[in-house]
This record gives C-alpha cells, sequence and structure tokens, in this order.
C-alpha cells in the first residue's frame, strides 16, 4: 500500500501539477449579457448623464410594463427540426440586415461617448445592422453619410399646420438627409411634447443643464467620460444647429421648439410627397393609427412607446404588437420597440408578428462602457438565444480585421449618393 503510494506520488512530482488546468489571465470579468453592461455604464457615467439614458416619465410604469410583457409572455418550441442555425436575416424598409435589430433613434448620444451616433452607426454596420439618426443628434446627417459605407435611416418628427416655421425646418433636414443618401425616414410621432422625466430634472438635465457643486465633484469621478468629452469638445445638437440655423429652431432649447402639440397625419401626408424613400411611423399603439399611416402611404409601424420616456401608462409595446401585425398584414414592415434585453425577447417579437425590433438604452450602455466595440457586442449578445450565436458572431466578422477602411467608406458614400440621384 505505501508503496503503492510513493509511486503514485512520484509520478505526480514528475507532471506538471498545473497540468489540465488552463487558464488566462484578464483584466476585469467580462460583461455577458446586456444588464452587465448597464451596471458598466452605471459605473462609467456621471449621475447627470445616467439620469438622461435611464429616465422615464413619472411612476416609470410603462418602462416596466415593456420588460414586464416579456416576462409574461413564453416559447412554445418545435424540436429536432434539423436546422444548424437560426436564420437571423431580415429585410427592412427594402435593406436586408445580418440581424432583425436597428439602432433606435436617441438624441444627444454623444453625451453618453464621444463617439456619438457615428459610433454606433459604424458599429451597425459591422455587424451588419442599421442605425437611425435621431433629428436631436450630436453628430450631422453629413458626418454619419461621410463617416459610414451604408445608409442608415434618419429619424424626423411630425409639425403643426399652424408652424410653418417647423415644416421649412423638418423639410430642409428631409432633403439633408436624402442628397446625403439616407435609406429610410423615421418619423417619430408620440412626441407632441416631452414627457414629465422627474428623475432627469432633479438631476440638472435639461437645456442648459443646471450644475451645483455636487454635480461638478461627480462629473470630476468620472474621468475617462470627462477625457473623451474634452477630446470632442463638442455636444451641440448638430443636425439641426449646422445649416446656420441656430435660432426658431429649438436648438438652443434642446430641440423643443420642434415638438409640436397640434402635429397631425397632415404633416405625414406631406412628408410622404416630399420623401421618395420608405417611410416608417415610429410611436404607434393602436391598429387604427397603423392602419391610418398605412393608408397614408407608411411602408413601416415602429410599435413604440418610446421606451417608457413618454405618456406614463401607456400600453406596453409588445402587447400593442398582435393586434397591429394582424391588421397591417404584410402591407408595411412592423417592428417593435421598447424593452428588448434578449435574444429571446426579440424571438417573441418576432413570433408575434415583428419584423425586427429597434434598441434604444442597451446600445447605449453598451456604447458608455466601451464605445463602439460596446455597440458591437451588445448586438452581438442580442443575436445570441439560447446558446444559438449569430453569424457575426459565429464568424467573428465585426473584428478589427473587418474593419471598413476610411477610404471604402468615402467610395460607398459617393457611389450610395450617386445611386440616389
Ligand atoms: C430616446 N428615444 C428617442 N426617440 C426618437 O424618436 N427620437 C429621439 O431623439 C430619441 N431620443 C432618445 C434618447 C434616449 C437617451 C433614449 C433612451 C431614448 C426613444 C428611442 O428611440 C426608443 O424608442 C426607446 O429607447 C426604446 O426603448 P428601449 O430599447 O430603450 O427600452
Amino acid at each position: 500500500m505505501e508503496n503503492r503510494w510513493r509511486t503514485a506520488r512520484g509520478q505526480a512530482a514528475r507532471h506538471d501539477p498545473l497540468a489540465g488546468f488552463a487558464f488566462r489571465w484578464a483584466a476585469g470579468a467580462t460583461p455577458v449579457s446586456i444588464e452587465d453592461y448597464r451596471r458598466r455604464a452605471r459605473r462609467v457615467l456621471p449621475d447627470m448623464v445616467w439620469a438622461f439614458v435611464e429616465s422615464a416619465a413619472e411612476d416609470r410604469v410603462t418602462v416596466e410594463a415593456n420588460r414586464e410583457a416579456f416576462r409574461r409572455w413564453s416559447l412554445r418550441t418545435a424540436v429536432l427540426t434539423g436546422q444548424l442555425a437560426p436564420q437571423l436575416e431580415a429585410t427592412v424598409a427594402g435593406v436586408p440586415l445580418a440581424l432583425p435589430i436597428v439602432l433606435a433613434p436617441t438624441g444627444s448620444t454623444a453625451l453618453v461617448h464621444w463617439t456619438g451616433e457615428l459610433g454606433a452607426a459604424q458599429a451597425a454596420e459591422r455587424i451588419g445592422a442599421r442605425a437611425t439618426l435621431s433629428t436631436f443628434a450630436t453628430y450631422s446627417i453629413e458626418q454619419v453619410a461621410a463617416g459610414t459605407g451604408e445608409s442608415h435611416f434618419f429619424q424626423v418628427v411630425p409639425w403643426a399646420d399652424t408652424a410653418p416655421d417647423a415644416q421649412e425646418l423638418v423639410l430642409g433636414l428631409v432633403r439633408r438627409a436624402a442628397r446625403s443618401g439616407y435609406a429610410a425616414l423615421v418619423v417619430t410621432v408620440d412626441v407632441p411634447v416631452l414627457g414629465n422625466r422627474e428623475w432627469e430634472r432633479r438631476r440638472g438635465i435639461g437645456v442648459p443643464p443646471v450644475l451645483t457643486p455636487g454635480r461638478v465633484a461627480d462629473v470630476l469621478l468620472h474621468p475617462r467620460w470627462l477625457r473623451g468629452c474634452l477630446q470632442h469638445r463638442d455636444i451641440a445638437l448638430r443636425t439641426v444647429v449646422e445649416r446656420g440655423r441656430p435660432a426658431g429652431t429649438g436648438a438652443r432649447d434642446g430641440g423643443a421648439n420642434l415638438l409640436q402639440p397640434g402635429a397631425s397625419w397632415e404633416s405625414i401626408a406631406r412628408l410622404r410627397e416630399a420623401w421618395n424613400g420608405p417611410l416608417l411611423v415610429k410611436g404607434v399603439l393602436s391598429a387604427d393609427d397603423a392602419e391610418h399611416a398605412v393608408a397614408l402611404g407608411a411602408n413601416g409601424i415602429v410599435v413604440s412607446n418610446h421606451g417608457g420616456r413618454q405618456l406614463d401608462g401607456a400600453v406596453a409595446a409588445l402587447d400593442a404588437l398582435p393586434a397591429i401585425a394582424e391588421r397591417v398584414r404584410g402591407r408595411a414592415d412592423v417592428l417593435l420597440d421598447g424593452g428588448v434585453r434578449r435574444g429571446t425577447d426579440i424571438v417573441k417579437a418576432l413570433a408575434m408578428g415583428a419584423k425586427a425590433v429597434c434598441i434604444g438604452r442597451p446600445y447605449l450602455w453598451g456604447l458608455g462602457a466601451f464605445g463602439q466595440p460596446g455597440v458591437e457586442r451588445v448586438f452581438e449578445i442580442l443575436g445570441t438565444c439560447g446558446g444559438w450565436r449569430s453569424r457575426s458572431e459565429r464568424t467573428g466578422r465585426s473584428t478589427s480585421s473587418t474593419r471598413t477602411s476610411s477610404r471604402r467608406r468615402a467610395r460607398s458614400a459617393r457611389s450610395r449618393r450617386s445611386r440616389r440621384g
């Protein structure tokens, strides 16, 4: 017995004690879920910016309802289908996407990370998806077009018949988007006035932001964010400011003049005339409104309550989806926007009639945490569903080796413009 023990110990001593125990070092834990990115972004961003991203209207009933709706629905699977990989490709507004995900329009994105809307759009196209540039963006229509290789979407707001200035401004933006080769126009119809976001107001988010000694100290405690901000040096709403029209455009007051309580379907009809490409109406929650939009020539409906940032108590986007998909029945693309945090949420939305989903906060968390690569990871996580990995993740297509060179981007922007005439 003793001999045998000695022999075994001798053999063990001849071997590397760590053999078979492979490991590698990392600087820290890697985020693996959207929630991980949310937590990481929380640490990186100053309180005021965090309030801007996270805030929702009043008691946060609708923002929570968006999530709750996904939890309420369950999936019934069909097994042994022989399928090796999920078919994740989709076509939205005539644009083929590798994943059924579009980045929702978000204003002032350079507040979250200095690369802002441009960085997010570049990340989206590396994955084979698209971004929607907000009217209230911190990079202009032209900057994003010049810095990307593909055609993205552009978002505007409707105007009241009594506001000819606003109409002139929006139609001017639409002409610029057409000249720059944007693929689709998204009209957001659920912001007649800005939602009552008490959290933002409590933290001094507004135009101008209200600074206190405590808020300044908090900003100084977030040096990484501050360094990026100083590097970018410009967080103006460049889309509405640039063409020398700071007054009357709402640029000085955060674009609030552009939000029109009296807007009607008339502006959708007018925009339909002004824009030759696909037009999507975002912020629809009823089948009747979807019908109206389609009757006026809309090619897409984005079922959305603005991520719970506008009317608190509005129905959850997912709950509104089936009736709208049923009514529209293939006459327009139906997209689901609000509360998507998992690949399985996307599966549920597609099963309930959506062609694709839009994401807002998840990509802002990725951007805030790690800049552009963070947005790519958010796409990859959402393209992963119960162990399935998206094609981009399997093939590593989003890695830097396939990054579009600026020369190629400029070339393809030129050809995009010439295609659109
Ligand atoms: C938004 N959203 C938005 N929508 C829009 O049409 N124009 C805009 O300028 C903005 N700005 C904006 C800023 C920020 C910080 C957020 C979080 C959201 C709403 C956005 O497009 C989308 O409807 C929601 O974000 C979707 O909900 P989730 O994905 O954030 O849950």
